[in-house]
């Protein structure tokens, strides 16, 4: 079995506070991807979970905006605007039950968000949507538009 290295995080445990507490990080970062690499066949939750550190970037951050360009064009086109495309993607995967993952994707994953329990418990508890609505404000963007770029 391939051996899967846990990528540091590209910002301070602290960095998503108070959105994303140093707490739940610490121990997402930790436990949860070592504890996932360690196990067989869960080779999709380290790429996902490789996905959604760089996803995120620190709170009032310039890359949580997104800048003119082709995603926003994309993300405009289709949605209509990004708060609205905001509201869809959190209405469809606030649905979602269990231990899943939400997706903006075209053609290839853009931004995916980590929806399990232990993502959001401690800091949320059981209310998954005030996760959801949290987690947008400490979105990069700038991280994501390459891999829409690469998908066109
Ligand atoms: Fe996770």
């Amino acid at each position: 079995m391939a051996k899967y290295t846990l990528p540091d995080l590209p910002y301070a445990y602290d960095a998503l506070q108070s959105y994303i507490s140093k707490e739940i990080m610490t121990l997402h970062h930790n436990n949860n991807h070592q504890a996932s690499m360690a196990a067989v066949c869960l080779w999709t939750g380290h790429i996902n979970h490789s996905l959604f550190w760089k996803n995120l970037a620190p709170t009032n951050s310039p890359t949580t905006k997104l800048s003119p360009g082709p995603l926003k064009d994309a993300i405009d086109r289709d949605f209509g605007s990004v708060q609205a495309m905001i509201k869809e993607v959190n209405g469809a995967t606030a649905a979602l039950q269990g231990s899943v993952w939400g997706w903006l994707v075209s053609h290839a994953v853009i931004i995916g968000i980590d929806i399990w329990e232990h993502a959001y418990y401690l800091d949320y508890k059981n209310v998954k949507v005030n996760y959801l609505h949290a987690i947008w404000h400490v979105m990069n963007f700038e991280e994501a538009e390459p891999r829409y770029k690469a998908a066109l």
